[in-house]
């Protein structure tokens, strides 16, 4: 099968990233390594919002207080578009719990705490379609970039 240079997946910065001010080295991170910005925004969901977008988690007893959190302040909404970009996306985070994330990850980088985790990454195509359905109701952005066609 082709490679996919068209795949989304949706990450969002929560609420301990943005408070911390680090929106703008998690934009920068996913730009240089190549990826394409469709969609972006600064949003303070309400909780069926969030019990939507975390629908598969409920009943973990993590919930309730993850919840709280994702509550405490404005998550940053952005829909990121390249090859591979799910797994790729995956990859940039880290693992769930910082504490055994990599050095050069997202939470390997800034977090220790897994209820302090900064960012959220689609973790299939299947689930980013609908993320990005959820949190984009309105659509995302089509354009090309100049490169782009030279490098694939
Ligand atoms: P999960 O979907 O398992 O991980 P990921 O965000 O890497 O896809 O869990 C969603 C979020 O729930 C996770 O980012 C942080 C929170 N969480 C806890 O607070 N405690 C936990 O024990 C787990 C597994 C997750």
């Amino acid at each position: 099968m082709a490679p996919n240079i068209r795949e989304r997946t949706y990450i969002m910065v929560k609420p301990d990233g943005v408070d911390r001010g680090l929106v703008g080295d998690i934009i920068a991170r996913f730009e240089r390594r190549g990826f394409k910005l469709i969609a972006a925004k600064l949003a303070s969901p309400g909780k069926e919002h969030l019990e939507k977008h975390y629908a598969d988690l409920m009943g973990k007893p993590f919930f309730p207080g993850m919840i709280q959190y994702m509550l405490s302040g404005p998550v940053f909404a952005m829909v990121w578009e390249g090859l591979d970009a799910v797994k790729t996306g995956r990859v940039m985070l880290g693992a769930t719990n910082p504490l055994e994330s990599g050095p050069g990850t997202i939470r390997g980088d800034y977090a220790l705490a897994v209820g302090r985790n900064i960012c959220h990454g689609s973790d299939s195509v299947e689930n980013a379609e609908k993320e990005i359905a959820l949190w984009f109701p309105e659509g995302v952005l089509q354009y090309t970039r100049s490169q782009e066609s030279k490098v694939f």
